[in-house]
């Protein structure tokens, strides 16, 4: 911040509060190409008997791929990922799962509108195939006040910006916080764009996790 006003200003600092997350990591190519091999096999097999996908049209598939074979070493990933997350963070919990875990397979053409993935901590996406043109997911400012008085920016930043496009490739991983707004932009590519989606919770929540943290000065018993 310049100081302006002409007096001795003998600090300034801009303390950044409450920020929100978005965690990549990369697998090496030795790792992820026969990893999205095993998958785009099992992806295929799933949608042999289905006519091809026209321009603009997408499949999701079934909730339940981390509980197979062939998705296992993604899963092993993805929960490796979260509890390094949950170390980053700092965070006191019992133990976690996936809640479901499905794949997108979209043609050109295609976009996903913006949502949340509500009644979860965590979401994300594992990329398997994206070509240039099919290669973003876009985050939204999750604060719906800052789009009330919105002046235009003499440069768009991190510090100023309403919305952030995200760069992915085959063999990457983000995770964010379920509540965080995201959409993904059409697929300009003539390639089908393949991406795995998932959720992760706390796995008893409601039981371990809910109850008040803090105690009462009154006690009131049964009679
Ligand atoms: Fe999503």
């Amino acid at each position: 911040m310049a100081d302006e006003s002409g007096l001795a200003v003998a600090k300034t600092e801009v303390v950044r509060l409450f920020p929100t997350f978005v965690w990549k990591t990369e697998l090496k190519a030795e790792v992820y190409e026969p990893m999205n091999k095993t998958i785009k096999t099992k992806l295929c097999e799933a949608t042999a008997s289905l006519p091809a996908l026209a321009p603009g049209e997408k499949w999701q598939t079934s909730q339940e791929l981390h509980t197979l074979e062939e998705f296992s070493a993604l899963t092993s990933y993805i929960n490796a990922s979260v509890k390094a997350i949950f170390d980053f963070l700092k965070i006191t919990y019992e133990s976690f799962f996936i809640t479901g875990c499905w794949a997108n397979i979209s043609a050109k053409g295609v976009r996903h509108k913006t949502h949340t993935h509500p009644n979860n901590f965590l979401s994300g996406v594992y990329y398997v195939q994206v070509a240039k043109g099919a290669n973003t997911i876009t985050f939204e400012d999750p604060r719906p006040q800052t789009y009330i008085i919105a002046p235009a920016p003499t440069e768009r930043s991190l510090e100023n910006a309403d919305s952030n496009i995200m760069s992915v490739k085959e063999g990457m991983l983000v995770v964010f916080p379920a509540w965080l707004p995201h959409s993904v932009d059409v697929n300009k590519s003539d390639q089908e764009r393949i991406s795995i989606s998932f959720n992760v919770m706390f796995s008893s929540f409601g039981e371990k996790m809910s109850k008040p943290q803090w105690t009462g000065n009154v006690s009131v018993r049964p009679t």
